[in-house]
């Protein structure tokens, strides 16, 4: 089984060639960064036309690095949702289009699917797990009991960890994306200087919610000079470890609550070097294991929607022929269970 994958949620273009024999044969990826960050963020009908612009070449390229013919293919897979609507429809109506052309079908991809079963892209995946997933747009607790099965114990009330992240470093002067780059200004920092308040710790739920504490950072900014490097390394530290030590709590709580031993952490912020070492430390001490995705596949990319298909066609899935380019921006991961 030969898979095409393509992932165009948000302001990532990625685009994966994947054999059921082989696992990753090609993977090519395309930020945008470049095209946002003159905004400070996001702008969704830029994304799209990015998208649109960047596909078709991404592709091309990815067939070339595998050496394959576009006809060798058996199935395209696509980030189906959630996201932004006008970046998936794109993605969506090329993967639609390019499957009509040499007669395959297609499987829409639950993105939020891609990033929980994303190491599995070059280990074996060990069900059951717990997942904390923390990106950019979500920040959620899920029990992953198998591929396609998934309860969600918990999730964030407003921002999520990767957008306070972003906030934060914005508040800091560290342009856009800069969650990033407030990480490493945080190693310089002395992370006990400003107490920022740590939402909903000591709680019983597994909920988060960090808009106070992004608030709490922009008022402290305020306060510091321009030129005070060090005060804004020392924010960015306390900013940064308040932050890691919620999720650190709320993964434990979790963890315990559902007996988990083994645990899975996804999406952009997983790429954190002290939320790795914290919860690393934190895990290992109640004798749980821990299992983060190679960095290159923390954020989006295709490689995991191919991943996240290549287990589904094993499942039985056979993919649809109708043509229709399915979008769902609004997409609950409890919706997966069949
Ligand atoms: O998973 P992802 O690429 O996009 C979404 O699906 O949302 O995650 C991107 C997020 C951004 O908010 C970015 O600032 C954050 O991940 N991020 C980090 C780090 N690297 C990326 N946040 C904290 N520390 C990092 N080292
Ligand atoms: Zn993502």
């Amino acid at each position: 089984m030969r898979i095409l994958a393509i992932e165009s949620s948000c302001d990532e273009t990625g685009v994966a060639l994947w054999a059921s024999e082989l696992g990753l044969v090609a993977e090519v990826l395309h930020s945008q960064v470049g095209v946002h960050a003159p905004y400070g963020g996001v702008v969704p009908e830029l994304a799209s036309r990015d998208h649109a612009r960047r596909l078709p070449g991404l592709v091309r390229q990815a067939f070339a690095e595998a050496g394959w013919q576009t006809e060798e293919v058996d199935l395209v897979a696509y980030t189906a949702g959630p996201g932004l609507a006008g970046a998936l429809l794109v993605g969506a109506a090329f993967a639609e289009a390019f499957a009509a052309a040499v007669n395959v079908p297609t499987l829409p991809i639950h993105h939020l699917e891609g990033h929980l079963l994303s190491p599995g892209i070059t280990m074996d995946l060990v069900f059951p797990f717990l997942a904390l997933l923390v990106s950019g747009g979500h920040t959620q607790l899920v029990w992953v009991e198998g591929v396609g099965n998934y309860e969600v114990l918990g999730e964030t009330l407003d921002d999520a960890a990767g957008e306070a992240f972003d906030k934060a470093a914005k508040v800091l002067g560290l342009g856009y994306p800069g969650g990033a780059r407030l990480a490493s200004l945080a190693e310089e920092g002395d992370s006990r200087r400003f107490a920022l308040p740590r939402p909903l710790r000591g709680s019983e739920t597994v909920a988060f919610s960090f808009s106070g504490l992004k608030t709490a950072v922009a008022l402290a900014a305020r306060s510091l000079p321009a030129d005070d490097r060090q005060g804004r390394a020392d924010l960015a530290a306390s900013f940064e470890s308040a932050i890691v030590e919620v999720l650190v709590e709320k993964t434990m709580r979790a963890a315990e609550l559902c007996s988990a031993e083994r645990v899975v952490v996804a999406g952009g912020v997983a790429a954190n070097r002290r939320l790795r070492t914290a919860l690393t430390e934190a895990l290992s001490a109640s004798g749980r294991s821990v299992v983060f995705p190679p960095l290159r596949w923390c954020a989006d990319n295709g490689a995991m929607v191919a991943y996240a298909a290549a287990r589904r066609v094993a499942n039985g899935a056979e993919g649809k022929r109708d043509g229709r380019a399915v979008v769902r921006p609004r997409w609950p991961l409890e919706a997966l269970r069949g």
